[in-house]
């Protein structure tokens, strides 16, 4: 552990002395991706050791705490709006409020907040997050607002505390950063370049959840199979471990562990000994999201994603010749600034090759600062919309035939607990990520379970569990 997180230890213990006997409360908004998901999952172990237990009501936190995003531009509005909603209510609970994440990371984001909102207590940035105990010290004893947002890159700290939102999966970030610029995004911005965690560093990790009961874990990154790739190069990587198919075969022989995941990896980056871990690790789901972004070779150069649509073509060809029951899911942007009708229908022409178990469809937002946003040639909303809406037809229905083929077919399913629409019912995931619910009972949970899938509902599947003989 480093004298920075030692330093952050001493500050929860104040806190913690402070808080004591006062049945202090925190609460946490998290926006964006599972990233940032797992960073409120370490936000949210600080917080706990600092003596505050964990409300989902605003109404109710003395510490109300928004991770945010600023990847698309809702996000702006919605955080706003939050932002303002806490005004009335700080002065009842004396209520500590922070925002922090990506969006806090840009500046003109961060001044709005400091200009506009004078009730925000603390702003934090993605690199400063491990000094949110000090801050909130800060805050309790002097009352002065604090910003705490820094422009250089971050470190990769170890040792912060953690407590997981998710009982069944386990995140894991195993880097931090991105260095692809792709150029309608912001990320590589806001998180910095990218740096890798030590491979003890997320073994251990991966052990640990373990022994916590966990039986999927989900290794987090902006470009995963760019793991170790920075460290490499400037000669600092010590381990053998320096790759990401080495870590993916590290993480297999760890015993107790059912299911490992991955997100996201880069299609320039897939290089085949990832591949050949994917085929050979048993442990490793035959689930790959393979972010596409678009399908016209055209756009995907403007976008400055190194890949041409053939290559994206004969990646997805090459993984299913060497693991023949691999399937995919994938994010894709329409309307990017120049896209044509007929760029357009290159997308369309992948999804229909490729036949996708999930699209995650997105509207291109402009990001301020990011080469994208300074072209000329943006795209009406309108049309945007209209092919965003011809792309999820096309989606739609090829789910509703992929579906078909699943049904009557038997799965193992991670069941995750009870189903959120039928509190009688249990919930779970098969091994590419479709929803499965069924009649079972509570000692299933958290073991994986063969089912029969006997109902299609589009997004999920009704099941049978199958008795072992
Ligand atoms: N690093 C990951 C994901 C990053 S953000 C990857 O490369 O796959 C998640 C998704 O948001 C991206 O894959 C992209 O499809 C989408 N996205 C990023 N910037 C966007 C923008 N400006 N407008 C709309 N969608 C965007
Ligand atoms: Fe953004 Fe591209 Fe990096 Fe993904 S790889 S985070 S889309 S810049
Ligand atoms: Fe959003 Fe930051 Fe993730 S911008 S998508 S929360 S890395």
């Amino acid at each position: 552990m480093s004298i920075e997180i030692d330093e952050q230890k001493e500050y929860i213990k104040k806190i913690a002395e402070e808080n004591l006997n006062k049945n202090m409360k925190y609460t946490i908004l998290t926006m964006g991706c599972q990233l940032n998901e797992n960073d409120s999952e370490k936000i949210s172990g600080m917080a706990e050791q600092m003596g505050y237990s964990k409300t989902e009501k605003f109404e109710e936190a003395n510490l109300a705490i928004i991770n945010t995003c600023c990847v698309r531009e809702n996000a702006e509005e919605r955080l706003f709006g939050k932002v303002g909603e806490l005004k009335n209510l700080k002065e009842k609970n004396n209520m500590i409020i922070a925002i922090g994440g990506c969006m806090m990371q840009e500046k003109h984001m961060a001044e709005k907040i400091k200009k506009s909102y004078p009730h925000v207590d603390i702003v934090f940035g993605t690199h400063t997050l491990h000094k949110l105990p000090e801050d909130i010290f800060k805050v309790i004893n002097s009352r002065k607002r604090i910003q705490d947002v820094i422009d250089i890159d971050g470190r990769v700290y170890e040792g912060l505390p953690i407590s997981r939102a998710n009982n069944v999966q386990a995140s894991i970030t195993i880097m931090y950063g991105c260095d692809n610029f792709c150029t309608y995004c912001i990320v590589p911005y806001v998180r910095g370049r990218e740096r890798s965690r030590n491979p003890e560093d997320i073994i251990n990790e991966v052990k640990e959840v373990v022994k916590q009961g966990y039986k999927e874990i989900m290794l987090l990154g902006q470009n995963v199979n760019s793991y170790m790739r920075a460290e490499t190069k400037r000669g600092e990587c010590k381990s053998r471990i320096n790759s990401f198919a080495k870590l993916l075969r590290e993480i297999n022989k760890i015993e107790g562990i059912e299911r490992i995941r991955f997100i996201s990896p880069h299609p320039k980056d897939f290089s085949d000994d990832v591949i050949e871990a994917i085929r050979d690790c048993d442990k490793v789901c035959k689930f790959v999201h393979l972010p596409l972004q678009s399908g016209s070779t055209n756009m995907l150069k403007v976008m400055n994603r190194k890949y041409t649509k053939e290559q994206y073509l004969e990646l997805v060809e090459k993984m299913k010749n060497k693991i023949p029951e691999i399937k995919f899911s994938t994010d894709i942007i329409v309307g990017f600034a120049g896209e044509t009708e007929e760029d357009f229908e290159e997308t369309l022409d992948v999804v229909r090759k490729v036949r996708f178990e999930q699209v995650f469809m997105f509207i291109y937002s402009r990001r301020k600062g990011t080469p994208g946003d300074k072209m000329e040639n943006q795209i009406p909303e309108d049309i945007k919309h209209k092919r965003f809406d011809r792309l999820k037809e096309l989606v739609e229905t090829q789910i509703s035939e992929n579906n078909k083929e699943y049904l009557n077919t038997i799965q193992e399913v991670l069941v995750e607990g009870p189903s959120k629409s039928d509190e009688t019912m249990l919930t779970g995931r098969t091994e590419a990520n479709k929803v499965v619910v069924f009649n079972g009972t509570e000692d299933m949970i958290n073991t994986i379970q063969k089912v029969k899938l006997v109902e299609d509902h589009m997004w999920y599947f009704k099941g049978r569990v199958i008795k072992e003989l």
